[in-house]
């Protein structure tokens, strides 16, 4: 695991999104209360990213087709999307948010 520092907590708020590039292609940090979840950024139904999309609890809409993914699991949860998205394993060190580029997977 190699956790790389994405930002700080107070530079997305809560119910705020951070997209940053990876390795691993772009990936989405979103705040959700003040607990911090990583998915992929690029929506499974199209190429569209979902850090520009609607965050209502921990639920994220896609701003082209509004499918809707859970930020916990990268489950997608509505149609038109079917396939999850990837998510990514997040740490906290004082007010470092970090992300593990390397560990994504889709939840079991
Ligand atoms: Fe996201 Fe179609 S591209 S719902």
């Amino acid at each position: 695991m190699t956790f790389v520092r994405v930002c700080s907590e107070n530079e997305v708020p809560p119910g705020e999104a951070l997209r940053t590039e990876s390795a691993a292609g772009p990936v989405a940090l979103f705040n959700v209360d003040g607990e911090f979840f990583a998915i992929e950024d690029t929506c499974s139904h199209g190429q569209w990213s979902l850090a520009d999309g609607y965050l209502t609890g921990d639920k994220i809409e896609c701003t082209l087709h509004m499918a809707k993914f859970c930020v916990r699991t990268g489950k997608a949860c509505t149609l038109p999307a079917t396939k999850p998205v990837k998510i990514f394993p997040v740490e906290r060190r004082g007010e470092d948010v970090l992300v593990d580029f390397d560990g994504g997977r889709y939840a079991a």
